[in-house]
């Protein structure tokens, strides 16, 4: 029935996480694939759908899985609670060969009615609510694209890389840019949905694809912007962040009392 065979207000636009989690974390060094390894007892994975379960505003995450592990994913998910946050619906599809056609399936499986996205890594689980709540919040109040970032660390050298036959031998410096002009980005990357599946849509990269969302939609000449990331939206990418991310947790742990 229509709305206005109904009488009811047309339902709001709903927000959407999808979760790029189908890579095999080659960078970890050798074991399962990087989303479905353990942090304190439980899977990357799921400590990212808690987080995005965790916003008021995400009412359906869908996890984006090892092309062959849609099954498997699904198991596991089913296998442990969301928390308070049981009501959100929780779908699985799965991925592609790189994170680009992942975040593509991904975008392929969501209803109609959902206006906002957020695309979140699955290798950054332990995102704290109130960044995604300002992101999705950004994108809900008009911004078209949105990224949360965190100023550089260190400087950062452009080099003319060698790679190959040559990894390892010395890299020529081409250029220093000025790091107060730089910002480390991180996700929950949040969109209007029209313009991020444009993108998807008309943006061919070649080789491994995009590894930033925002990075497809600039492209397009929207434009996006960088609101204040956080640090424990870190990305779980070598062994020593394995070491940091359940730090992060133990502390939680004490501070929180559970
Ligand atoms: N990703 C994906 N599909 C791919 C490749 C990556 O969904 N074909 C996802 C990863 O699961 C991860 C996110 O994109 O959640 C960010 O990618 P990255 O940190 O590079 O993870 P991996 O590709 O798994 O790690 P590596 O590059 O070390 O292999
Ligand atoms: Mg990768």
């Amino acid at each position: 029935m229509s709305d206005r065979a109904t009488g009811s207000a047309p339902a709001a636009p709903r927000t959407a996480a999808v979760i790029p989690a189908a890579g095999r974390g080659v960078r970890l060094g050798p074991g399962a694939p990087k989303a479905l390894r353990a942090l304190s007892g439980t899977p990357m994975l799921v400590h990212a759908v808690r987080a995005m379960a965790a916003s008021r505003a995400v009412s359906l995450v869908v996890v984006v899985a090892p092309p062959d592990g849609a099954g498997e994913v699904r198991n596991l998910l089913d296998e442990f609670t969301l928390g308070d946050h049981d009501r959100t619906e929780v779908r699985v599809v799965p991925g592609g060969a790189t994170r680009q056609e992942s975040v593509r399936l991904g975008l392929a499986a969501l209803p109609e009615d959902v206006g906002t996205v957020l695309v979140h890594d699955a290798a950054r689980p332990l995102v704290p609510v109130d960044t995604v709540d300002a992101v999705a919040a950004a994108v809900r109040e008009g911004t078209p694209a949105v990224v949360p970032a965190l100023p550089l660390a260190d400087t950062v050298k452009q080099v003319e890389p060698r790679t190959g036959e040559q990894a390892g031998e010395p890299e020529p410096v081409v250029g220093t840019p000025d790091r107060a002009l730089l910002r480390a980005v991180q996700t929950p990357q949040g969109f209007d949905r029209r313009t991020l599946a444009e993108a998807h849509r008309k943006i061919a990269l070649e080789g491994e694809g995009a590894t930033d969302d925002a990075g497809m939609v600039e492209r397009l000449g929207v434009k996006v912007v960088v609101i204040r990331g956080h640090e424990e939206a870190f990305k779980v990418t070598r062994p020593l962040d394995l070491v940091l991310a359940e730090a992060v947790l133990a502390r939680r742990r004490a501070t929180d009392g559970f």
